[in-house]
């Protein structure tokens, strides 16, 4: 009779012993040399873990076979983040639906036009080397990343309005993707960036008002091995460019693809002769739809021609 309630009591000890040391170990196969870094690098997972100690605050899972990384509540000192080098083709940061407990938690990290974050405090963000096709998404719900590192994936189209409310980003890696075009406004409101890079993809022209929001903001912007197309649409930008270089500002370096006169040639060393439209001789006049955005400035001149005048934009 004695001897069963000793038993009991330390049958419910070792359970709690048992609990608490898994708590504070690390995973298997992942390593553990300071208290909030999980690093988990090139340890062959195929899944990422979806449960978290609270107290992680640096996760490595880079070189991996990852194809996804949702965690299934906030991580509110999940700071540093490393996926590069796995196969993700989309990754979202929003709490997905139906998982974790996201209605008792309380909504504030409840954005009304975004999600819920699983990294709301994230600073660093890094997914290189993977097959992203877009930027990832609830960006937005990460108020505070000040690096977002996506080179070398296949990202070929950047949404307008993705990047509006990172305004803590410093470093935006974008290097060796398949990005064609930008939206005019799309980095204005990253008012800390010091560094754009999109060299390698397949930019053929940049807006001016996208030059003159990255001027003002005064990144170092890396332009390198795109498409650029030197035709008569550049002359606005390379006027911006050369006004800006002559005031002993940083000059960007854009070389020219195409014509393949130009080919090679810096934008900044050309004159506006030489960046011509192409118009068949006594062929019809050249029109263009030109879209002005709100905001913005455009110049037309105008000549007197018949009985009316004749405007273009310069
Ligand atoms: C994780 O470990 C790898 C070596 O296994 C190392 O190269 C990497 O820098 C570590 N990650 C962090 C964030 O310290």
């Amino acid at each position: 009779m004695a001897g069963t309630p000793g038993r009991f009591l330390a049958a419910v000890l070792l359970l709690v012993s048992s609990g608490l040391h898994r708590s504070s170990t690390c995973p298997d196969s992942c390593t553990c040399p300071r208290a909030p870094l999980l690093n988990c690098s090139s340890t062959g997972l195929s899944s990422a873990p979806r449960l978290l100690r609270d107290s992680v605050a640096e996760l490595d899972l880079s070189h991996n076979l990852l194809d996804s990384v949702s965690l299934d509540q906030p991580h509110r000192n999940l700071r540093d983040l490393w996926l590069g080098d796995n196969r993700i083709a989309r990754l979202s940061l929003c709490v997905e639906r139906n998982r974790g407990r996201r209605r008792l938690r309380g909504s504030r990290t409840w954005r009304g036009r975004g999600c819920e974050s699983w990294a709301p405090a994230l600073q660093l963000l890094s997914v290189e080397r993977n097959q992203l096709q877009q930027l990832p998404q609830g960006l937005d719900g990460s108020e505070s990343l000040q690096v977002l590192q996506l080179s070398f994936n296949r990202i070929s189209t950047l949404r307008p309005g993705e990047l509006r409310h990172l305004r803590q980003l410093k470093e935006l890696h974008l290097q060796h993707n398949l990005i064609s075009s930008l939206h005019p406004q799309m980095f204005q409101d990253l008012v800390q960036l010091r560094v754009l890079d999109l060299s390698f993809n397949m930019l053929t022209s940049l807006h001016p008002l996208t030059h003159l929001s990255l001027r003002n903001i005064g990144a170092d912007v890396r332009l390198g091995g795109n498409r650029w197309q030197c035709d008569c649409s550049m002359r606005s930008l390379r006027r911006r460019m050369a006004f800006d270089g002559s005031r002993g500002l940083q000059a960007w370096s854009l070389v020219c693809a195409s014509p393949s006169v130009l080919s090679g040639r810096n934008l900044l060393q050309l004159e506006d002769d030489d960046l011509n439209c192409f118009r068949t001789e006594n062929g019809p006049e050249l029109h263009r739809d030109v879209t002005v955005y709100r905001g913005s400035e455009i110049l037309l001149s105008c000549a007197p021609q018949g009985n009316s005048h004749k405007c273009t934009i310069t």
